[in-house]
């Protein structure tokens, strides 16, 4: 490795900024998620939303590209993660005083590595339950509120949302803050867009349950029929997804 990279890497400062870098890198593909996931609200047969994921399912070469990025952003974010709450933990048996932030400490703040745990425990659950699951064939968005309305799905997604409101309500801002944003006018107002960017994340992912289980989203549909309502939409039972973790059967 170039040795200037690897002494920047070494030192506390280096591993903080690329954990700041890495960090909002994924905070735009949140916001990239989310939009695509409220397509769910754009009709009751989860036809956009198939129809959009279809689209990039379609372009293999991107996807995968996009996906080792997304691998690698996160493993580097986790591993830096790790290194910097060891060194800490070390500081502070030998007696350092180490503030983590030059601003006051906060729930938030205090607990970065425990919602951090929370949010790859979620992840692992996430990426089995719909981006490894064969039963996606059958119609993700279909998958979607299966596993949203089930009641062990909704109580996991539920917990991982408070995780992740908490861990970007402290992140974005403390991001900007380590990579030396910093101007006596404008650094209230960026920390106030910084929370107000967690807020958004938050309710724009949280409305999407609250939307299925009101009773929103697809609709009863055949498998295999992809789009067309079932016959029985007079009286529509619910069709058991398979193999959606979480599932009552
Ligand atoms: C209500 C909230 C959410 C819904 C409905 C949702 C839905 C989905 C679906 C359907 C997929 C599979 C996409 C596909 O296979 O084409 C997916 C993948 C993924 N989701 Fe979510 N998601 C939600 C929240 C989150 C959150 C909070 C995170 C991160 C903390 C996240 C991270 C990911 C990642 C990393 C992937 C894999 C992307 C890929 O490999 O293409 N999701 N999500």
């Amino acid at each position: 490795m170039f040795p200037r990279l690897k002494l920047f890497l070494a030192s506390s400062l280096g591993r903080k900024t690329v954990m700041a870098v890495t960090g909002l890198l994924l905070v735009g593909f949140l916001v990239l998620h989310l939009a695509g996931n409220l397509l769910l609200f754009a009709d009751d047969t989860g036809a956009t939303f198939d129809a959009y994921a279809a689209q990039y399912h379609a372009r293999p070469a991107l996807l995968y590209t996009a996906e080792v990025l997304l691998v690698a952003l996160f493993w580097c974010h986790i591993y830096l993660a790790f290194r910097t709450t060891l060194d800490n933990r070390e500081a502070r048996q030998r007696g350092y005083a180490i503030r983590q932030s030059l601003g006051k400490r906060t729930i938030a703040s205090a607990s970065m590595f425990v919602t951090g745990a929370f949010i790859l425990a979620f992840l692992i659950v996430h990426l089995l339950d719909f981006r490894l699951n064969p039963a996606s064939e059958q119609g993700l968005a279909r998958l979607v509120k299966a596993r949203l309305t089930s009641p062990l799905g909704i109580s996991i997604y539920a917990v991982a949302l408070l995780a992740l409101g908490l861990h970007l309500s402290h992140a974005v801002k403390s991001a900007l803050q380590t990579l030396g944003i910093n101007h006596p006018r404008f650094t209230p107002l960026l920390s106030k867009a910084a929370l107000g960017l967690a807020v958004v994340l938050f309710i724009g992912f949280a409305s999407i349950p609250l939307m299925l289980l009101g009773g929103g989203g697809p609709q009863n549909t055949v498998v295999g029929e992809g789009t067309r309502p079932s016959p029985t939409e007079a009286e529509p039972a619910p069709v058991p997804v398979k193999g959606a973790i979480g599932d009552e059967r």
